[in-house]
């Protein structure tokens, strides 16, 4: 069955990162990643302190742009030039030390 008009096919993730890679200077800290998430998914990266977590999830969200590799939503790829409010890529940035709770005595990031 075909997805409706302007509908994405149910098996196109809603977002992904395509072979990214991302260095500061000599730091190599994300070697050709990729990750799908499909709508709905809880994932989680996990890794030691300087694995390159934070900097993947920061290509995700438009923080910083990959050396090479590309973002993908909804099947289609984005060029994301600043992280916009909300990101087209569906993601919102949630540091440990911003907090995302209504309870949360940090300010909210978006
Ligand atoms: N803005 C930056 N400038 C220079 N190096 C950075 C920067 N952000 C991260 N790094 C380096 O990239 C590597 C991965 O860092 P990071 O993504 O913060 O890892 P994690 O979140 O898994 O702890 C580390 O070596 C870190 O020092
Ligand atoms: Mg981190």
């Amino acid at each position: 069955m075909s997805a409706a008009a302007g509908e994405p096919a149910a098996d196109v993730p809603a977002a992904e990162l395509v072979a990214v890679t991302k260095r500061f200077g000599p730091v190599l800290a994300n070697d050709a990643i990729d990750l799908a998430v499909a709508k709905g998914e809880i994932h989680a990266v996990v890794g030691e302190n300087g694995a390159g977590k934070s900097t993947l999830m920061s290509v995700l969200y438009g923080l910083h742009r990959p050396d090479s590799g590309h973002v993908r939503r909804e099947g289609r790829r984005i060029r994301l030039r600043s992280p916009p409010t909300p990101s087209p890529t569906g993601s919102a940035w949630c540091t440990s030390v911003s907090g995302c709770s209504p309870s949360s005595p940090w300010p909210r990031t978006w």
